[in-house]
This record gives structure tokens, C-alpha cells and sequence, in this order.
């Protein structure tokens, strides 16, 4: 049974036959829109937690899937709710949590939306598709498109980390770096969809991938009794983190599974050496101007521009939210941070929330007893090793004469009692 009603621009609300592939409506995302009093009825007395624990159990919430392609899946979604009191206590901030996206099944968030934009993508008939990536976009839609069966042709600024090149290269995707940003790997793949007839993946010119991230937005609300936090922090370069979980919250509300008084405050972040975002929140403008000269270890935020930025500002600003640009000097300090006081593997792109929490606590923008969801939305081991990277090399030690000087050296805290 079908619930999507169409897609439908934000724009103008020109809709669209979800029937068939669609990307922009003047070159402008489009969204599927559902028939919600249907899927209403549908989820009357539904239990979503006697469905299988992934992001396809939200079924009525997603595209219709004809059962011929069916659903191309790792086994993604319902990734983990992780309390973070050590670092919370340091905030003072009573109920501080982490969304563990480094546990996807690819090591981030981008899992989500491939396996919805690619399962789309098949049940259309497309066998060759393409995308400008900053790196873990790439390699979950590498993964995705193997499972799929289908072509899958990556472009990376030259300067993506090399285990992203390297996850995308072992799927068997085509894979080219370009000397330049994520907007010059774009231009290439448009200008191969005449040449070479590849679908379009990219971020928000097809309408599935947000569906995917929606998902996000919905498991919050499942993980938290169905009810939301009151304030969720997300690192923010293409936009579709926030425009999918907006969705998802709007959807919930109107079919009555959240109230409109628990709707969270959104909270982007950017690093200040690419900030377009938070520029144009600051100004009160409906529209990002492009960012001059990006630069930041972040890659996923590393997006001068992007075409779902209407639909990111409008959210933040709909939520009663905001845009915050952290340091980009501070965000190894606090990968570590996070890495050493939750053990959570955090990627640069999330450290960024850490920055953004600390000072939005420091201005009482966040309140001691508020409810905090924090995103991880990539493993930092997935960064290792790449050009700016400031890693200390590990000491090397000869087998034969072990130089206990360089072991003990490195013992900083008194043994504990007894062990002596
Ligand atoms: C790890 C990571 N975090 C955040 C982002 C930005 O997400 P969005 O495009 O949804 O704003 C990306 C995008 O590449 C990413 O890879």
C-alpha cells in the first residue's frame, strides 16, 4: 500500500508524480509528501518495537517500495542513544546524550539516505549513478550501489581522506579526484547526466536521501518514549541532517504521535572557515551567499554552497533554533575530548557540536535541566591519516632490547594502591 502522495516543492508547492524520478523544481529541492490521514490509519495501535531494529520499520513513513526491486538495506538506522555524564557534568548540563551515527553500518550518517536514494534509484530502473562527495557520502553510496547492482561513479575534492577513497574504491565504484571543492565535483556530475545518462545522487536534487535522514528525527522520538528532546545539535554542511529530522517532527505532529510544544530547538553547526549558514542566519536572510575560500578539517562541512539552504534556514528559524560557527582551530581538541571522556569515536564534523554546546551553555542558550542530543554523525577513524591530520606517531619499539625509558616516560597518573 502506498502512502506517498507526491513530491512537492517547498518553494511554490508544485507537485510532482512520485512515480517516476524527478530531481528540482527550478532548481530547488522537491519532497515527498505523504497522504498522512493514511498512514494515520495505518499506524492505529502499530508497536514499532516488535518491527525489526533498523530505519525500514518506520515503513509507513517511507517511499512506497515495489515489491519487485525491493528494499536495498545493511541492516541501517536505530543506532544508539549514549548518555554522555562525563561530559555533561562538565557543562553542567544534567541529561547531555550523543547519537552514535559512527555505528552505521558504513561508519556514518550517510547510510541512511543511500539506502533510501538507492533503493529508489533501482526500483526506477537507473543502473548508473553519480555523486560529488566529500568522503563518506561517497563511500555509502559505493556500498549501497554494490548491493544494488548498480554502477556508482564518485567524484572527491582530491583532498577527501583516504578511507573514504579507499571504502569507495573496495566497492568497486568508479572513483576520481578532483583538484578543487565539493561544488567543482558537482558541476562534473551534472554535466555527465547528459553525457553519460547517470542519475543526479547528489545532496538534495533527488528526493529519497532526505527521506532516509528523516529517519534520524524519528528514532529520537522513539528512543525518548515518544516525546523529544528540547534541544539537538547536528554539524551542518549540505543541510540534509536538519531538513530531514525538521520533517520528521512536522510528520509526527500532525499525525498526533508528538506534541507542537515539544518540537526541539535545531541547532546547525559550522566551523568558521566555512560558515555560509550561519552568515545568512545572522543576517535574517532567506538564502546562504556562497562561502569564499573554505577551509576546514571538517570535510563534510567543508560545502560553500548548497541548494537546500532555504529549507535549512527556514527549519532552524521555525524551531526557534540557530546557527552557531565554532573555532576550526579547537576541533581536534575536541575529537579528544569526546574520544577520552565517553569513549565515543567521534568524527571531526560532530566534535564541532561539543564547541557549539559549550558556548550556547555558556550564554544559558541551553539550559542545566534541558534535555541535549548531541550528533556523532561519522567515526573518527574514518579521517585517519589524511592531509591535515596532526596525529602523534606511536613510538616504535625494537622487539629484542624494549627501551622501558620511552614505557614509563609515558606514565603520567601514580599506579593505583596495591598494585606496587
Ligand atoms: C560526518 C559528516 N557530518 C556532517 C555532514 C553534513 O551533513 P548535512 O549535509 O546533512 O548537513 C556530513 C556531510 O558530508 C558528514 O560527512
Amino acid at each position: 500500500m502506498s502512502f506517498v502522495a507526491n513530491l512537492v516543492s517547498p518553494i511554490d508547492g508544485a507537485t510532482y508524480p512520485a512515480d517516476e524520478p524527478h530531481t528540482t523544481h527550478r532548481e530547488r529541492p522537491l519532497l515527498v509528501q505523504y497522504d498522512l490521514e493514511r498512514v494515520g490509519r495505518a499506524l492505529d495501535g502499530a508497536d514499532f518495537t516488535t518491527r525489526p531494529s533498523n530505519m525500514w520499520r518506520y515503513r509507513e513513513l517511507l517511499p512506497d517500495i515495489p515489491r519487485e526491486s525491493g528494499i536495498v538495506s545493511l541492516g541501517e538506522g536505530m543506532t544508539p542513544m549514549l548518555q554522555a555524564d562525563a561530559l555533561g557534568s562538565r557543562l553542567k548540563i544534567n541529561h547531555l546524550f550523543i547519537k552514535d551515527e559512527s555505528q552505521q553500518p558504513t561508519g556514518s550518517f550517510k547510510s541512511r539516505g543511500m539506502s533510501v536514494a538507492v533503493t529508489m534509484a533501482r526500483a526506477f530502473g537507473t543502473r548508473r549513478v553519480a555523486l560529488p562527495s566529500a568522503g563518506n557520502a561517497g563511500g555509502a553510496l559505493a556500498a549501497y550501489a554494490a548491493r544494488a547492482g548498480l554502477e556508482a561513479y564518485i567524484f572527491m575534492p582530491a583532498d577527501t581522506p583516504p578511507a573514504n577513497i579507499f571504502e569507495a574504491q573496495l566497492a568497486g565504484a568508479s572513483v576520481f579526484l578532483v583538484d578543487g571543492l565539493i561544488t567543482d565535483c558537482a558541476r562534473i556530475v551534472r554535466e555527465g547526466v547528459d553525457r553519460l545518462n547517470w542519475f543526479d545522487m547528489s545532496t538534495m536534487r533527488e528526493p529519497y536521501r532526505v527521506e532516509g535522514k528523516k529517519t534520524m528525527g524519528l528514532e529520537i522520538a522513539e528512543q525518548f518514549g515518544w516525546s523529544l528532546p528540547n534541544v539537538i545539535v547536528f554539524p551542518t554542511g549540505g543541510g540534509t541532517g536538519i531538513i530531514g529530522m525538521w520533517k520528521a517532527f512536522l510528520e509526527l505532529t500532525q499525525l498526533g504521535l508528538i506534541d507542537e510544544d515539544e518540537l526541539p530547538r535545531l541547532v546547525a553547526v559550522q566551523s568558521d572557515g566555512c560558515c555560509p549558514l550561519v552568515r545568512a542566519f545572522e543576517a535574517g536572510k532567506p538564502y546562504a551567499e556562497p562561502f569564499p575560500n573554505p577551509k576546514t578539517i571538517a570535510r563534510g562541512l567543508r560545502v560553500p554552497s548548497s541548494i537546500g539552504d532555504v529549507l535549512t534556514l527556514n527549519a532552524l528559524r521555525q524551531s526557534d533554533g540557530v546557527a552557531v560557527a565554532v573555532e576550526e582551530g579547537r576541533i581536534r581538541e575536541w575529537m579528544t575530548d569526546v574520544a577520552r571522556h565517553e569513549g565515543i569515536s567521534m568524527g571531526p564534523e560532530g566534535a564541532t557540536c561539543l564547541g557549539a554546546v559549550e558556548y550556547l551553555r555558556k550564554e544559558r542558550w541551553i539550559g542545566r535541566n534541558e534535555v541535549v542530543v548531541m550528533f556523532n554523525c561519522a567515526a573518527a577513524q574514518k579521517t585517519a591519516g589524511f592531509p591535515d591530520s596532526d596525529n602523534t606517531p606511536a613510538v616504535l619499539l625494537d622487539k629484542d632490547h624494549v627501551d622501558w625509558d620511552r614505557i614509563t616516560g609515558s606514565v603520567t597518573d601514580n599506579p593505583p594502591q596495591g598494585l606496587e
